[in-house]
């Protein structure tokens, strides 16, 4: 049985089944750049304060860099029975340069140190993350772009309602990325916070600069409260619900997907590079990407109720339950990345089946709020207009026609203000194009949006770097 690094008190050894299940190796290895990234930092304090000399300092930083390079190097043995990736690094420095070793642990405990593991952690994950969502929003504008001129029909209740441009329905999922852009640095900003000194949870009595470590690894400001740093969470509770939100966004997107590739809509062709076919139905084409990240989704909401649920009951300070938080930040760091990373690809290549849209667009009575509004821009009531309207519909509809193809005579049979320029008035484009009021669907608002969203990114990405 390997040592413990803890073993003083104990008279007797763990049993063999408590060390599988207290272990987490197995997740917590992933972490070993950033352990060793802030044991050179917390010795380096060390040697500042003057608690270990300048050379002990140097040899314990070349240990560490020695061990770092055995993990990255795939020469590094695990052993379930050191627990965690820290008893790894620390015994094995220990190995190969002797006692000294044994000083890196001063004024610091596993609890301070797995804090600011995490939070290293996730300040590279949330500047990953954020990086994607620019991508994303880049690709979402300049598909926008493209598809300027591109109609369909808009939908409320899944029906349809008033006819819009492709690029306007692009551009609505841009401003939830843009806002998940928002909630990923706000959440960095919570991240970025040095905890290093809290030490087990009540300080500690060596002379340590806090300042200068968080200097170090480049942390604007450390912790308040010692209690409170060893124990909160809360920057990945915000992880997890931001990443959460996300997913539920490109979710909403991959139902659209599926729904638009379908027979019944036809309004795209997903690329064959991003989907499958069927085992037994040789003409099948499946949006199982889409369909993957709307599954995955579920996951990731998951692993922030579990975190919630986790957090719920748990008394002052570190509880060991929070050994559990490693996994959904993980989980939920690699599913939301890919999935950006696979709608970025993605989202270039689908064919747009802009005809079969623009023919969407035109039926089904889209245009009669327009008709309404044409007779209030002659004077009459809307409320009036809309009943006028409304049995107008009636009527082309127990005629199998649209609203523009009802004759003059027919029209003016509901109100003898119609003129002829109405069937203008009621053509598609017109119908689009009237609703320019700001954040509208009409051309010129459309342009007007992507202007904005376009300047916005420049702003943020340059914000980033
Ligand atoms: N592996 C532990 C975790 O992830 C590190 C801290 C352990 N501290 C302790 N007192 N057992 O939370």
């Amino acid at each position: 049985m390997t040592e413990k690094l803890w073993k003083g008190r104990f008279e007797a050894d763990t049993a063999g089944i408590v060390e599988q299940f207290t272990a987490s190796i197995d997740v917590d290895r992933r972490l070993y750049r950033y352990d060793i990234q802030g044991s050179i930092a917390h010795c380096r304090m060390l040697a500042k304060v003057g608690v270990i000399s300048a050379a002990e300092s140097e040899k314990l930083v070349a240990g560490l860099k020695g061990v770092e390079a055995e993990i990255e190097a795939g020469e590094f043995v695990y052993d379930i029975g050191l627990e965690d990736i820290h008893m790894h690094i620390e015994a094995r420095l220990r190995e190969t340069i002797g006692p000294v070793a044994q000083k890196l642990h001063t004024a610091r405990s596993r609890n301070d140190q797995i804090a600011l593991d995490l939070r290293l952690f996730l300040r590279d994950a949330l500047a990953g993350i954020s990086r994607g969502l620019f991508k994303f929003q880049r690709v979402l504008i300049e598909l926008a772009k493209s598809h300027i001129d591109v109609l369909l029909p808009g939908y409320t209740h899944l029906q349809r309602a008033q006819p819009v441009r492709l690029a306007h329905h692009l551009l609505a999922y841009y401003e939830m990325a843009r806002r998940d852009s928002d909630r990923m640095s706000d959440c960095f900003g919570r991240t970025n916070v040095m905890p290093l000194g809290a030490a087990a949870l009540a300080g500690t009595t060596y002379p340590i600069d806090r300042e200068y470590v968080a200097r170090l690894l480049n942390f604007p400001t450390v912790s308040a409260n010692s209690l409170d740093t060893v124990s909160d969470r809360d920057f990945v509770i915000e992880f997890l619900s931001a990443a959460s939100l996300c997913m539920v966004h490109l979710s909403r997107l991959s139902e659209e997907m599926i729904l638009w590739s379908s027979a019944e809509f036809g309004f795209i062709e997903l690329p064959d590079a991003f989907t499958t076919g069927s085992s037994i139905m040789p003409q099948k084409k499946n949006p199982d990407v889409a369909e993957l990240v709307r599954g995955k989704t579920g996951g990731v909401i998951g692993q922030l109720m579990a975190m919630l649920t986790t957090m719920k009951g748990l008394p002052l300070s570190y509880n060991r339950d929070l050994q559990e938080d490693k996994l959904p930040v993980f989980e939920t760091v690699d599913t939301l990345s890919i999935c950006l990373e696979i709608y970025s690809d993605m989202l270039p290549k689908i064919n747009v089946r802009s005809s079969r849209m623009q023919a969407a667009a035109a039926s089904g009575y889209q245009n009669a709020t327009d008709l309404a509004d044409y007779l209030v821009s002659r004077g009459m009531s809307f409320r009036e207009a809309h009943h006028c309207a409304g049995k107008a519909v009636r009527h082309a509809m127990d005629q199998g026609k649209e609203l523009h193809q009802l004759d003059l005579k027919s029209l003016k049979a509901f109100s003898g203000l119609i003129q002829k320029e109405v069937y203008e008035w009621l053509a598609v484009e017109q119908v689009v194009n009237r609703r320019n009021s700001a954040g509208g669907t009409g051309k010129d608002a459309v342009l007007a949006a992507i202007r904005v969203a376009e300047a916005e990114l420049v702003l943020s990405e340059a914000g980033q770097s």
